[in-house]
Formats: structure tokens, C-alpha cells, sequence
């Protein structure tokens, strides 16, 4: 086993963040905690997990069956891999924040229970559990849960909004780009995290709202009563009239050998490491789906000056924004489509990837396959919604409302949305006078929610004189800031529906550009340039966003000019750099280019093209070695044996194998499961699936008692 602790300390430095082209790199206070009796240091505020990569270690510990390297996956507190002893106590460290002086240990193998005097009376007096009544509860204060609280709230209606992390945003703090969607629906053209700011000042501006932080909901029982762990120490039943479930959602798995190595972590793991804590987890990243999620975080990774050696994606195009591809086209990151990954190889952490292409039926083709140096491979291969609040409530036939990706997988901007509009359901429902919810409203969920549509090819004005946008937007999304911002409304969506193509309106009503570059900064896509034929008509000025450290380039400097798909048009020197505050931090950079190809430059290259020497030898190991239940260290191999022995009985497999028994509760490897079922040709009408019993998330068994409100420091069960 490698002891990563030894990390030089001197690269403390380059694993944090220390300039961010969005992100403000705020200044804290340092804090003393020791890692294995060393001395460390982390920042006030931060997770364990963050202030261990930030100091060099990703291997938390060693799994108790097998030995195997285990670091963290999902950064969520969902999967309990990032387990560590703090003072002895087994926790979270992803969810954990760092206390001064903290002795933070491996939990390598099972963690023994703390030691019992007894000598010492044990008090049987268990402190009776509260019971706290509320007209609305609302479970999640990402930005389905907060548009619900506002809504609510403006009503004053009593609410109480339970989020199990230390800030209030969900997702949206880790968002740095601007949003898509409607402008005059979910703010648009903003980024996420500039939304999750407004949003949470106006929740917290109602007096009505009552938020908890660090507290997480367990279970819904029989009789209405919520089950949370408040302050993430007292046990507390909520009884709400009314329960909304806005818990999100969790990323989904995906079986392949090597996929439990420290490196292998869920896309919003990464992002909440580099754009929550400002950590650099990853010099060489791998991303695995060409999903939004996938296509944004190696966009994020660019951000935080991390090498993306390449994105693949199992089908023939990405499934995301096509902006969000040639984004990264644009930048230099190598896109693999119709590829899958065969491997994460390393010993005790990833060192490179084995990719195959795939054949029409998804099966790797033989003699394709080829490995890639990296450190770290981020799996975003979608998510399934935190829907078990909602499915027990209705068990119980308890009064329960969804919203958000805890409803259906969608967009931010979709949750915002559904957040508002399932707040006016819950108050309409409790009796208050809302008006009507109108269609439109319904009609536009459906239209923030919808997948992207029809892509035509990308049309190129015929126009050569004056100045003018270039639209390089190709695709039919749901997204329309480039028409608000034209101070001469020469930009046009159709009204009915802005998943059309925006249009130039050159010359309407006597009106022309005045090349003021609003629609290039406002653009979520960065697919809009601006062309100046004014001074120079064989040799004009093309302005093009550009969202990275404006010292990044100078004027004078040579930059590679790119098209939108990520070809190279040449290579050509930087006229201005203009970052100002009405941009939003968006930097735009003026080229001076050839006119033969001015009007087709899309975006400028940052990293070099190539993809890196293929490496000669990869790991090899048969299917059936891949670990299915991360937490007890299950193979496909074991289940696929009883599956082909005639078990459809999930319940089954679990007491023969352990599978579905570990902390996580069954949240990440049941999804496999039915995977290797379908892979036998089993259909899911015959599957058993194990009933989903609260408690939803592990718990010490003394908060139960009310042992830990005190302090008591023999809790943990
Ligand atoms: S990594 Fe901490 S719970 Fe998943």
C-alpha cells in the first residue's frame, strides 16, 4: 500500500486555487489539524476531505475485505467512502468541516468502537425526542427548494427548509458560467453562483422561513413525521402539514475495472472540490460522458488550470449542449465519441485510462483500445433523482409535493422553475389564495426542461462591411440573454418558444450595430463574436469572449484562432484584451484576422492539441473483477454467478453476497445491479427489488439517545 501522506508539503501551494477567472479567491484563516500525528494545515471552513487533497493525501483509508485504496466518490455525503476517524470518531469527511486541533486518521480496515469504562455508570436516561410542528416542510435548499421558499415565503407561510451542507445553493455554488433558460423566468445569463446568492438573500430576507443547515432528513415514517438530524448532532421528528421534496439528485455509477480507485470520482465531487473549496484535486483529468454535467466540469477543470487529456461519450455525438462541446473543442480538450472506458489502471490511485471505441450495439471493438496518462477520471454518466422522501410519503399517503431534479432530471434553470411553480401548488394547497398557475407557466417548465433539439449547420453572414454579431449558435436550446441585452433589439428569438435559433436582424427599422459587444460577454454559450470591418476591411477586429484569467493573454501575444467545431482557421496577434465590470468577468480578447476567415473564428485555443502519447500497456482484467457495491466490495462476478443460477430476487443476492448492505444504503450499486440483470437478458418484470427502509443515511446511534447533544464521546454505534 502506498502511504500518500508522505506528499512533498512543499506542493501544498499548487494544490489550491490561487487565481480563478470567476471565482473570488478569498483570503482565511489557517487551521491546525494532523493527519496520521503529522501536523497539517487547512483553512477555516473547510472539509476534512478538501484540506487532505489540499495537503497531498486522496487515499483516506483501506477497505477492511480487501485492503483496496479508498479515497472519496461522491464529495456528497452519499456514499460513505471518504471515511475517516476524526478524534476518533468514523465520519464523513467530505461532510465534516475541520476544527482546530483535529486528530484525523485512515480508517483502514473496520474502525473499532471507542473504549467503554466501566467503571463509569451509564446513564439509561434518554432524552426524549423533540417534536416540532410546521405547515411546510421543504427538504433541499438547492435552487428547486430555495424558488419554493420564496414563494412561500412572500406568502408568509410558515416554512422550514432543511439542506445537509454548510450553505445554503445546492448545486448552484458550484456553477461559475452563466445560466441558459429565460431570462424573465430563471435569470439567465447569470451564473450559479451569483443566482444561489440571490436566491438565498431573498430566503432569508422572509421572516417566515426557518432554514437548517447541516441537517440532513432520514426517513418519513408512517405517522407523517420527518426524521432529522439537525445541526448534524440532534435527533428531531418534523411534523409538517405539507412536504416538499426538493432533495436533488445522485450521480449515477458506472461498473468498469478499476472504478473504485482514488481518482475515479463522480463529476460533482470534482466541481465541488475545485469550485466549492477552491482545491486543485487533479493535474491530468479524464472525463467520462459528453452529458451537460460532464461537458461543463471539464469545462470548470480548464478554469482551475487543470490539463484535460480528453471526453468520451458511449454514443455518436455528445448528449449535451452543443455549445458546451465546442467549448471545449475550442480549447484544445481531445472529444472521443462512440468510445467507452475499459479501465482506471493503477495500483493504489489512477494513473491512466483505457478508452475502446464502440460498436453499434455499444460493445468495444477489438483492437481499438488505447490508455492515456491521467491522475484523475471523472464519470459523468448522469443522475437518478433522490425520490425515496417522496415515494415513502406517498407509501403513507402523506400530502407530498417534488421539485427539481428530485422530480426529473433536468436543468438548473428547469428547478428554479419547477421550484416556484410547485411553491404556489404547496401554498394553494394549504388554502391560500395563489390565482391561477396560468399554461404558460407549465408550458415554459416543459420548454426549460426539454432536451436539445434540431442542430443546423452553423450559417455565416454574407455581409463584409460595418460591424456585426456572428451568431455561432447551431442548436436549439432552451436560452435567450443575447435578445435582452442588443440595445437595438437586433437579435431575435421567437417569442413562443426560445429553444429557436437566434437570428441577426441586420438593419431593422434603420437600426444597425453598434458593435457595444453586450451579446458576446451575456452569451452562456460563448458562441457569439463580434467582426469590425470599420478600420481595417481586409484585416478586421474580431472580438471574442474568453472566460479565463484576463493576464492569460496580452496584447501583442500570438494566439491560435479556432471554428466552432475546434478546428484550427491560424494563428494570429492579439489586438486588446478587455476585461470590464459590465462583462462580468468575462474577458473579451480582439483579434486582428485575414477577412477570408475572420467571420468564422469561434473561440481562441488554450491548451495544446495533442492528445498525449498513447501508452503502450494498460490493465487488463475480465468483467466479472469489477466491483459493483462499493462499499462491501462486491464484483459483478459474484452476482452475475447467482443471477445465471436463477436468482431475480434482490433481497436474495444481498444476503448471499453483502451487496446493498453498506452505508450507502443501496444508493450506488442497485442501478448496477439491474444493469448486470438486463446484461442476462433478464426482464425487469421479474426483478425483486429490496424494499427501501429508512434510515436513508447512516447515523451514530447515540444522536438516537441524545447522547450527542452533549458532547458525549461514546455515541457512535
Ligand atoms: S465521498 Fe463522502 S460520502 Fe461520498
Amino acid at each position: 500500500m502506498t502511504d500518500n501522506s508522505q506528499a512533498d508539503r512543499s506542493d501544498v501551494k499548487v494544490r489550491r486555487i490561487d487565481r480563478h477567472p470567476i471565482l473570488p479567491i478569498p483570503e482565511r484563516a489557517g487551521v491546525s489539524f494532523s493527519w496520521k500525528g503529522r501536523p497539517f494545515r487547512a483553512l477555516r471552513g473547510e472539509t476534512i476531505a478538501s484540506a487532505l487533497f489540499a495537503n497531498g493525501v486522496r487515499i483516506f483509508g483501506h477497505h477492511a475485505k480487501d485492503g483496496a485504496a479508498q479515497g472519496i466518490f461522491c464529495a456528497n455525503g452519499q456514499c460513505a467512502q471518504c471515511l475517516v476517524l476524526a478524534d476518533g470518531r468514523p465520519v464523513k469527511s467530505c461532510m465534516e468541516l475541520v476544527r482546530p486541533g483535529l486528530r484525523v486518521e485512515p480508517v483502514d480496515g473496520l474502525p473499532g468502537l471507542p473504549a467503554v469504562d466501566r467503571s463509569e455508570k451509564v446513564s439509561a436516561d434518554f432524552r426524549p425526542i423533540e417534536t416540532i410542528r410546521v405547515p411546510v416542510l421543504i427538504i433541499g435548499g438547492g435552487p428547486a427548494g430555495l424558488s419554493a421558499a420564496v414563494e412561500l415565503g412572500r406568502r408568509g407561510i410558515e416554512t422550514l427548509i432543511l439542506d445537509d451542507k454548510h450553505r445554503l445553493g445546492g448545486k448552484l455554488v458550484l456553477q461559475t458560467h452563466r445560466f441558459f433558460g429565460s431570462i424573465d423566468a430563471v435569470y439567465a445569463g447569470t451564473r450559479g453562483i451569483d443566482i444561489a446568492t440571490r436566491l438565498e438573500a431573498e430566503v432569508r430576507s422572509l421572516p417566515s422561513v426557518r432554514i437548517w443547515l447541516q441537517s440532513a432528513a432520514l426517513a418519513v415514517f408512517s405517522d407523517g413525521c420527518v426524521g432529522v438530524l439537525a445541526d448534524g448532532q440532534r435527533y428531531v421528528h418534523v411534523l409538517p402539514e405539507l412536504l416538499l421534496n426538493a432533495a436533488g439528485a445522485r450521480e449515477k455509477n458506472l461498473a468498469f475495472p478499476g472504478n473504485t480507485l482514488p481518482g475515479v470520482y463522480g463529476a460533482g465531487a470534482f466541481q465541488t472540490l475545485v469550485n466549492r473549496d477552491l482545491v486543485k484535486p487533479a493535474a491530468r483529468l479524464f472525463v467520462v460522458g459528453g452529458g451537460n454535467v460532464g461537458l461543463i466540469a471539464a469545462y470548470h477543470a480548464l478554469q482551475a488550470g487543470i490539463t484535460v487529456a480528453g471526453l468520451i461519450e458511449v454514443m455518436p455525438e455528445c448528449g449535451g449542449y452543443k455549445v458546451h462541446r465546442d467549448k471545449l473543442a475550442r480549447l484544445g480538450v481531445p472529444i472521443h465519441t462512440s468510445h467507452t472506458i475499459l479501465s482506471a489502471n493503477g495500483d493504489d490511485a489512477v494513473e491512466s485510462v483505457t478508452i475502446a471505441r464502440v460498436n453499434e450495439c455499444f460493445e468495444p471493438v477489438p483492437g481499438t483500445a488505447r490508455s492515456f496518462a491521467c491522475d484523475t477520471i471523472l464519470i459523468a454518466v448522469g443522475l437518478d433523482p433522490i425520490s425515496e422522501f417522496t415515494e415513502k410519503a406517498r407509501e403513507f399517503e402523506l400530502p407530498v409535493f417534488a421539485a427539481g431534479d428530485a422530480e426529473e432530471i433536468a436543468e438548473a434553470s428547469a428547478a428554479i422553475f419547477s421550484g416556484k411553480i410547485r411553491g404556489l401548488e404547496v401554498a394553494r394547497a394549504l388554502g391560500h389564495d395563489v390565482g391561477g398557475i396560468s399554461e404558460d407557466w407549465h408550458r415554459t417548465a416543459e420548454i426549460l426542461k426539454s432536451k436539445p433539439g434540431k442542430t443546423a449547420g452553423e450559417s455565416v453572414p454574407a455581409q463584409e462591411e460595418g460591424v456585426f454579431p456572428v451568431l455561432h449558435c447551431s442548436q436549439e436550446i432552451p436560452c435567450d440573454p443575447c435578445t435582452a441585452v442588443c440595445p437595438n433589439k437586433l437579435i431575435d428569438i421567437d417569442a413562443e418558444d426560445i429553444r429557436r435559433l437566434p437570428v441577426f436582424l441586420a438593419g431593422k427599422e434603420g437600426k444597425a450595430c453598434s458593435g457595444c459587444e453586450r451579446c458576446v460577454a451575456v452569451c452562456p454559450g460563448l458562441a457569439i463574436t463580434m467582426v469590425d470591418y470599420r478600420k481595417d476591411a481586409a484585416f478586421p477586429t474580431v472580438s471574442v469572449p474568453f472566460e479565463f484569467p484576463r493576464e492569460t493573454l496580452s496584447p501583442g501575444d500570438e494566439v491560435d484562432v479556432i471554428d466552432t467545431e475546434g478546428g484550427t482557421l491560424g494563428r494570429v496577434e492579439v489586438a486588446a484584451v478587455k476585461a470590464i465590470k459590465a462583462n462580468d468577468r468575462t474577458v473579451i480578447v480582439k483579434v486582428r484576422a485575414p477577412r477570408e476567415y475572420a467571420k468564422k473564428i469561434a473561440g481562441l485555443r488554450l491548451q495544446p492539441e495533442a492528445e498525449g502519447e498513447p501508452l503502450a500497456r494498460y490493465v487488463e482484467r475480465t468483467d466479472d473483477d469489477t466491483i459493483v457495491c462499493r462499499c462491501e466490495r462486491v464484483t459483478a462476478g459474484d452476482i452475475r454467478t447467482l443471477v445465471r443460477q436463477g436468482s431475480r430476487d434482490i433481497n436474495e443476492i444481498k444476503a448471499v453476497t453483502r451487496a446493498c448492505m453498506g452505508p450507502c444504503g443501496a444508493k450506488t450499486c442497485t442501478p448496477l445491479i439491474h444493469r448486470i440483470f438486463r446484461e442476462e437478458g433478464v426482464p425487469e418484470s421479474e426483478i425483486v427489488d429490496q424494499p427501501k427502509r429508512p434510515l436513508f443515511l447512516e447515523v451514530p446511534l447515540g444522536v438516537f439517545a441524545g447522547l450527542d447533544a452533549e458532547g458525549d464521546d461514546d455515541a457512535t454505534g
